[in-house]
Parts: structure tokens; sequence; C-alpha cells
């Protein structure tokens, strides 16, 4: 391997040093810049928590979307995919409980008139008095050096003890309003935190009021047969409702599973930070069927087997922790979160949930139909309990670029912005590039792309000097940039034939024969070796 720069800084060394805000709007930038994500309808300034994938997006996404895929339906036997419709009766959202109580409870500052989800507004409360809690430690630490016991610290220090009494009183009483549906203690809460608005800075809040998350709109053409109906919030509700179809038609045996990818729609109120809560988005829901008493093992399998899979993204281990939930939903015996440090901190990015037999019973009591599985082995039928994994492809793009995204200082003094996504994801697998635009070199590098076309997504460029079109292909992940250079050509040369190929993340380059070219490529970019290990 032949090095270009003499020296390659470091991957420390190379960060330019920007806070986490300033990084988190350099990612936005970015990817409007190279065409991966543009506000909706952006000419007519944009629709709120509403984006648009560009050519590049629509790539990247395609690709996560397809190893998610692969990963349930091919190494999964007993997993099968269906694809259900947006539009549902609208009695699936009554059973499922979405109707009744999938809410947030909203507030008004009457000064700014911006609207606010109440127990956010609690939980960031909450979250700045354990930020105290974390400087006092810190501080401590500092001053008793190595002997510093945090436990002991946390349990005994007075002021920490005080804080800690106030955070458990705030969640005791909200966790109370909220079970007793009590909507004037809520924001009694938010009074007596004396929580001001982030914009007005006033305590002028309006009452608090559910806030029904789901949009609907009317089916039929005549108004008086027309009924309301709602795009799915989530996509699960589309497999519960063919759960016998599917198991039925495919002769399944529980265990197994039903996939599915496709949008879900929320009306959230707060819609903030980019591509991480929109009203318009996809999800990647597996429900598992198992026999009610299993669930608990197929629950660890299931987070054990989801953990493996976002690990096999190359990314380092400790951006991803899990999160149990304490409060369980009505329906659930347990839960938990992957939660993924995005640059705003770490946040859900992957829900399993164990649902019992809730969802299907709910469907048999509102539909009349059984919704049961008969186990011949048994000579039984019941009602089968579900293990639910259900990840939001947007957050998991958002999780992969973000951490890809860096600006490097180059030993020239130059600057390069990289995305160093796992090359099987990345959007354009290789840059095709004449060194120059004569003698023959676009001719040879055409045919390169022709050979390489029909398995990759590839770029051929031959305008601008080399080193810009290298930055090009850097600033949108390209894995490989091969060059077509005067040796490639000259059958006098001992590299006939030949050609460089560039590896974005070292820039280290190689020359290789061009008839092993398609080989190369595969070998770095292929999805298998991924899937293999799985
Ligand atoms: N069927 C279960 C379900 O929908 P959820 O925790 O509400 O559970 C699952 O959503 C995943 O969908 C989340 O972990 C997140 O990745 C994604 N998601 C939820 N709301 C979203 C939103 N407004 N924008 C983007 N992704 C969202």
């Amino acid at each position: 391997m032949k090095t270009i720069q003499s020296k390659v800084m470091t991957a420390t060394e190379k960060q330019i040093p920007v806070n986490k805000e300033e990084l988190f709007k350099n990612i936005i930038s970015h990817s409007k810049e190279y065409g991966f994500i543009f506000p909706s309808s952006e000419i007519y300034d944009g629709l709120s928590a509403v984006y648009d994938y560009g050519q590049l997006g629509v790539e990247l996404k395609k690709n996560i979307r397809e190893y998610w895929w692969k990963s349930m339906t091919l190494l999964h036997e007993n997993i099968v995919g269906i694809d259900a419709a947006i539009f549902m009766h609208p009695t699936t959202w009554k059973a499922s409980g979405h109707i009744d109580a999938f809410n947030d409870p909203l507030i008004d500052n009457k000064d700014s008139k911006k609207r606010y989800r109440a127990d956010v507004l609690i939980e960031e409360h909450v979250s700045k008095i354990e930020g105290k809690i974390e400087k006092e430690i810190e501080k401590a630490a500092k001053r008793f050096g190595e002997s510093f016991d945090p436990k002991m610290y946390r349990e005994t220090n007075p002021r920490v003890t005080e804080y800690q009494k106030k955070i458990e009183q705030i969640n005791n009483r909200f966790k109370t309003a909220l079970n007793a549906g009590d909507l004037a203690e809520v924001r009694q809460i938010i009074i007596d935190c004396e929580i001001v608005c982030p914009v007005s800075g006033s305590r002028n809040w309006t009452d608090v009021r559910q806030f029904n998350l789901m949009f609907s709109t009317q089916m039929g053409s005549v108004s008086e047969d027309s009924g309301t109906i709602y795009l799915r919030p989530e996509t699960a509700q589309g497999i519960f409702v063919n759960f016998l179809n599917v198991q039925k038609t495919g002769r399944m045996k529980i265990p197994f599973g039903i996939a599915q990818t496709g949008k879900a729609f929320r009306n959230e109120i707060v819609a903030r930070q980019f591509i991480f809560r929109m009203r318009e988005f996809e999800q990647m829901e597996m429900q598992y069927f198992v026999k009610p008493g299993s669930e608990m093992q197929a629950y660890a399998f299931w987070k054990e087997t989801r953990m493996k899979w976002h690990r096999s993204l190359g990314l380092p281990e400790t951006k991803y922790r899990f999160h149990d939930h304490v409060k369980l939903a009505h329906y659930a015996n347990a839960a938990c979160d992957i939660e993924f440090e995005f640059p705003f901190g770490f946040k859900e990015l992957e829900g399993i949930h164990s649902r019992t037999d809730f969802d299907l019973k709910s469907h048999e009591a509102h539909s009349g139909k059984k919704l049961q599985y008969f186990d011949p082995e048994q000579n039984l039928s019941y009602v089968p309990y579900v293990v639910e994994t259900s990840i939001g492809l947007d957050r998991m793009f958002l999780a992969l670029i973000s951490h890809a995204y860096r600006t490097e200082t180059l030993e020239d003094g130059s600057i390069r912005d990289v995305l160093n996504l796992p090359a099987f994801l990345a959007p354009v697998k290789a840059a095709v590039l004449p060194l120059v635009r004569k003698d023959g070199l676009p001719e040879k590098a055409l045919e390169i792309m022709n050979v390489l076309k029909f398995d990759h997504l590839c770029h051929y460029d031959e305008k601008d000097s080399i080193g810009k079109r290298y930055r090009r292909q850097d600033a949108i992940g390209t894995p490989f940039c091969i060059t077509v250079d005067h040796e490639t050509v000259d059958a006098s040369s001992a590299n006939f034939n030949t050609v460089t190929i560039r590896h974005r993340d070292t820039m280290k380059q190689e020359r290789v024969a061009t008839d092993k070219l398609q080989e190369i490529v595969e070998e770095k970019v292929s999805m298998k070796k991924a899937l293999k290990s799985l």
C-alpha cells in the first residue's frame, strides 16, 4: 500500500473542537448540502417536523432498511414480512387503546404563545436538579482525590440528599397525578417547581389538557357517508390484525415472527431535534408470537439479538445502553429501550416490549373474531403472547450520520468533511475518476463504471481537480475512489490495466488490476459479511 499523504493524523488529533450543539448544527447543514435530507416543501418555508430524503439520503435509508429486513427475514426461518396498508378500520385504534389513551398532556405559555408537553417541562426540571447533583459530586471528587467514594457521598452529603429528596417528591407527585388523570395537579407541579417558559421567561401558564397524537382524516367522497379514519401511529397494528392470515396461509408454527417497515404518523407537540422526532416517520417493527409463559425467554433473546445488530455496525459499544422501563404500560410485563448517544445526549433509539396477549385479545373482543393459534402438539388453542422490537428508521439514520460525521484538519492544514459510514451502508460504494479529462482516461473510467454499476451504486466524476473530487466523495461517505491514470492505459507501463483504489478513512491508496476491481469492491462493501457476523 502506498500512502499519498505521508502522515495521517490520528482520529483525536483530527477532530476540530466544536461543542455538541455546533456539531449537531453542522450535521443538519451537511445533510442538506450534500442531498441527504431537505426540509419538507422548503420553497414554502418548510413544514414543521417533516423532512424529505434527497438523492443520497434515500440510498442510505434504503440500505439501513435492507440490513434490518434481511437480518429479520433471511436469518430467521420463522420470520416473514408483510406490507399492511396505512389506513386501517377505525375500530383498530379503539381496540389498540390509541383513541382513548394515545395522549400527551400539553400546556401553553400565555406570554410567548408557545406550546409545551407538560411532562417534558417537569422531566427537564428534574434533569436540572440531577445536573446539580452531578456538579456537587464532581467538585467533591476534585477536593478529596483518590479516596473519594461517590456512592457514599451521594448517600450522605446533606445537599445531595436534599436534591435527591426533591426529585423523588416531584416524580411521585407527577406519577400519582398522571395515574389519576389529574391535569390540574400536573399544572400545579409546574407552578410549585417555579418552571418558567424558556422563551418568555414567565410563569403565565394555561391549564393542562390532553392532546391525542393521532392524525385523522375522512374516507369517502360524500361527506354524509364519510367516516373518520386515522393515519396509523405505529405499524404494529397492521401485523396484529393479520396475525391469523399469515399464520394460516404461511403454515407458521409458534414461535414465529412478522416483520414490517413503513410510515407512521404522530402529531407530536414537541417536534424538535431534526429527524429525531418527526410527525411523519418510518418504523421497522417485528412482532414475535410465542406460547404464553415463554415470553420472558423470547424477550431476553430479542434484547440480545437487537443489541448485536447495532454492534455489528461498528460504532463504539459505549454509544449504546439499555434502559429498562420501571413503570410498565398496563399491557406490558417487561420493556426496555436501546438508547443511543446522539449529539444531544442518550435517547431512545429502539423499544423492545413484551406486550402479553393484550393486543390480540383486544382485537378479538372488538371484532368478535377468534385470533387464536391451534397448537397441534398440545391439542389446544390459545391467544399467543407477543414480544415486539420497534425501531425508527429515521432515528437509526440520525444515529449513523451523527456518529459518522467529522471534520478533520489534514497535515497540509486543509480541512476535510468526512462521513465515516459503515461501507456496506454507504449510499455510493465507489467513485470512478479519470485523473484528467483526455488521453483516453474518461473512456477507460466509463468502461470500469459499466462493469461495476450492475452490482453497486457508483459515481463517475471528471470535473475539478482530483483532490476536490476526493473531498466530495469523502463528504458523502463513499468508501472507495478508483482513479484511472496514464499508466492504466499505457500498454508499455508495468502498471498497464491497473488503477488506484483510495480508502476513505485512511486516505491510503493501493494499486490493483482492473479485472480484480469487481471482486475487491464486492468484498469490501458486501452486506453479506455483516449479516454473517450476526
Ligand atoms: N409499536 C411500538 C411503538 O410504536 P414507540 O416507542 O412509540 O413504540 C418505536 O416507537 C420507535 O419508533 C421509537 O423507539 C423511535 O425509534 C421511533 N419513533 C417513535 N416516535 C417517533 C417520531 N415522532 N419520530 C421519529 N421516530 C419515532
